[in-house]
């Protein structure tokens, strides 16, 4: 606290890790200076006042102000139940009055660039607005998004708009999880799940409309699903597709489009006011806390949120706990603080807590990635601490090493984040550096994905598309020569392409799993060395995203003896995480033995379910319903799978589900001697050499190529 009170007190210059320096008369004079405009004021501190960003409310339904504002909350928080509510929210959203307009630019053109600020309803109500015109009625409307965040919340939001159950008319889809069903009509899914459809429905033949949401972010799937979709349009008159962004320059996804035009939703935005630090911060954790802390206790509770950008899951807990550990020592001296963390991994359960109302006389502080930039709209944000820095992929095409590096934003991010302070009213932006940081150091934009990252993947997918040509293929921003050409080194030495670049039979297999193609390579070839039921745990394990070790602040010691209990013997990490997997296998699978072994359960469940994936098996029957291959159950592919009408003899699926019949959703051909390949452990040779014998007629599927 002390680094923003008054300089001149001199007194406060114990580290702030002492809780003594939360004793009252402290905080007594933590003036209320922030809120000062007055420049020569606010030199005193380490913010310096800088510049505003302008007032362009006015734009929009014709200056309707503050009170307005609030004089509707009051009006619809009387609302009778929260459906109603949620529907007169959605005529307040800026996108709203647009809606007519938009419907008619969809409806006059096949390509449509739109541009609208984020929280202006383009993810939560554009949809909806296709759907309500009856785009539905002719296949579905799937809107991508480059988070699995994102796609979560936003189909929860939307089905609580339409009053539906999540899963039935509205629904997502994320690797290793699918939340859909043949009810589904608008689908919110990754960019790459979006992708790998294309592997499956090359003409994207169930959708009517896509919609590529922020486009913006230009992930690595989103730029090159621009190439692929291209395609569909113009070799399907009756497909629709939006290009939706957050940001100004539109121009270039236009260009890219042949000249689609432009479609911009006015914003609503409040003036935003810049705080610079003097100097640069040494720790710009611990300013920010200091900072949201500063603003916590001097300014009145209710009157706005606070929202924090950190770079990671491992930062926001850090920052949760110190959080948590400075509000409880200072009690009832202070509001009630609520602490809400949200991240890419954050399990679905708790990721709601974020859009929950706060508590009257209580604040929120948000702990947030770069999530909360652009893709996810916290309502109630009035002060943004943005400490300048983002975790980005890079990748060296000279060594083949990728890392994830803290990274300085760019001015295009920078701005975007204090725009969040901004939507509901007057807000404020702290930035943890200095203004001369800003102006000179940032660059503009953020360099695409698809420019700083191993290719590897992408390669394979799109030479499994059929796609032979990549140099030539339609990139947006095309990668570095460097980079395609060390993709094709690395599939070659993993035996997926052969010496004239093309596809190999393994190639193809490795190309099947929504794997990295090491982990799919590991798994196809741990058949030879007889350790597959090993390696698919392994893989599981790798595929979590997180660490299963649970590491607490208070308990690092005995967290450090019981991850060593797994390398007894001095086995590497991949056999360790092997032994956490099959003791808690053979514990049952027990929550009770993840506490005891500082093991996160949530992580150890989700590799339980990604493992599960090898196991869902059935075969064709000659009445054309199939057969679970373990234990036995008839079972039909669901008519929403591609491969539906083509009734391939052997299939593995996702997961069952029982709506008028037993349905495999998520359905992929496969060959019989595979599963015994994959998962010998799991299947014998008698479970399938029956049908392996004989020749089998084939269906028209891509897999019968081989
Ligand atoms: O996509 P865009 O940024 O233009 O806006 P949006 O995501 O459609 O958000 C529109 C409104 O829906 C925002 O005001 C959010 O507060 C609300 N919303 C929400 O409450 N919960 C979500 N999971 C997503 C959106
Ligand atoms: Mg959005």
């Amino acid at each position: 606290l002390e680094r923003y009170i008054d300089s001149k007190d001199g007194e406060n210059t114990k580290p702030f890790t002492e809780q003594t320096a939360w004793e009252d008369h402290q905080i007594a004079k933590a003036s209320l200076k922030f809120g000062s405009k007055n420049k020569k004021q606010s030199d005193d501190y380490n913010f310096v006042f800088e510049d505003q960003i302008e007032f362009i409310q006015g734009q929009f339904m014709g200056g309707e102000n503050v009170d307005d504002h609030k004089e509707e909350e009051d009006e619809r928080s009387m609302a009778k139940s929260v459906h109603e509510k949620l529907l007169a929210d959605r005529k307040t959203l800026p996108v709203y009055p647009y809606r007519e307009s938009l419907l008619q630019a969809i409806e006059d053109h096949q390509i449509l660039v739109i541009v609208g600020e984020t929280g202006s309803g383009k993810t939560t109500q554009i949809p909806q607005y296709l759907h309500e015109a009856g785009y539905t009625k002719h296949g579905k409307i799937g809107c991508t998004q480059p988070r699995r965040v994102a796609a979560m919340s936003v189909a929860a939001r939307v089905s609580q708009e339409l009053n539906v159950k999540l899963g039935h008319e509205v629904g997502y889809s994320i690797r290793f999880e699918d939340c859909t069903s043949d009810k589904t009509v608008i689908k919110y899914m990754t960019d790459g799940m979006l992708l790998r459809e294309f592997l499956s429905d090359p003409d994207l033949k169930s959708y009517s409309v896509v919609m590529v949401d922020e486009a913006h972010e230009r992930t690595l799937s989103t730029d090159v699903l621009f190439g692929l979709i291209k395609d569909v349009a113009r070799s399907r008159r009756d497909f629709k597709l939006l290009i939706s962004s957050a940001t100004l320059d539109a121009e270039k996804f236009s260009d890219f489009f042949d000249s689609a035009p432009i479609f911009k939703i006015p914003g609503r935005r409040f003036p935003v006011e810049i705080n610079y630090t003097k100097a640069p911060e040494a720790d710009y954790l611990d300013a920010a806390i200091v900072t949201a802390l500063q603003i916590h206790v001097t300014q009145p509770p209710g009157d706005g949120d606070i929202l924090i950008f950190l770079t990671g899951q491992e930062e926001i807990e850090t920052a949760e706990e110190i959080l948590k550990q400075r509000t409880r020592s200072l009690g009832c001296k202070i509001p009630e603080l609520v602490i809400c963390p949200i991240y890419a991994n954050l399990p679905t359960e708790l990721q709601g807590k974020v859009f929950d109302p706060t508590p009257d006389g209580a604040r929120k502080v948000v702990l947030a990635t770069n999530i909360a930039e652009t893709s996810l709209t916290i309502d109630g944000i009035k002060y943004v601490i943005d400490p300048g820095f983002v975790k980005l992929k890079s990748y060296n095409p000279r060594t083949g090493m990728e890392s994830l590096q803290v990274t300085p934003i760019s001015k295009a991010s920078a701005n975007q984040r204090a725009g969040r302070s901004g939507r509901t009213g007057p807000g404020k932006c702290f930035r943890l550096y200095t203004a001369y940081n800003y102006y000179h150091e940032l660059e503009d934009n953020t360099v695409p994905e698809i420019q700083r990252t191993n290719l590897a993947n992408v390669v394979l997918s799109l030479k499994s598309l059929g796609i032979d040509d990549l140099v030539h293929f339609n990139f947006m921003d095309p990668p570095p020569s460097e980079a395609l050409l060390k993709a094709f080194e690395l599939l070659y030495a993993l035996n997926a392409v052969n010496k004239f670049g093309e596809l190999t039979k393994l190639g193809r297999k490795m190309a099947e799993f929504p794997l990295d193609p090491m982990l799919s390579k590991m798994i196809v070839a741990s058949d030879k060395y007889k350790c597959s039921d090993e390696i698919i745990s392994i893989a599981s394990m790798l595929s979590i995203g997180s660490s299963v070790f649970y590491r607490p602040k208070n308990k690092q010691l005995h967290a450090d003896n019981a991850r060593l209990n797994f390398h007894t013997g001095n086995v590497g990490d991949h056999v360790a995480l092997l032994r956490v997997y099959n003791s808690w296998m053979e514990s049952n699978y027990s929550t009770q033995w993840c506490y005891e072994n500082y093991i996160h359960v949530r992580s150890m469940k989700r590799a339980r379910d990604i493992r599960g994936y090898f196991s869902q098996s059935a075969k064709l029957q000659k009445n054309g319903s199939y057969m679970k291959v373990k234990n036995p159950q008839t079972v039909f592919i669901h008519p929403s799978s591609g491969l539906a009408e083509v009734v391939p003899m052997w299939v593995v699926y996702h997961e069952l589900v029982q709506t008028s019949k037993e349905y495999m959703r998520q359905v992929s051909e496969v060959k019989p001697e595979w599963l015994v390949e994959v998962a010998p452990h799991y299947y014998q040779v008698k479970d399938v050499e029956d049908l392996v014998s004989k020749k089998l007629p084939r269906g028209k599927g891509r897999a019968s190529k081989d």
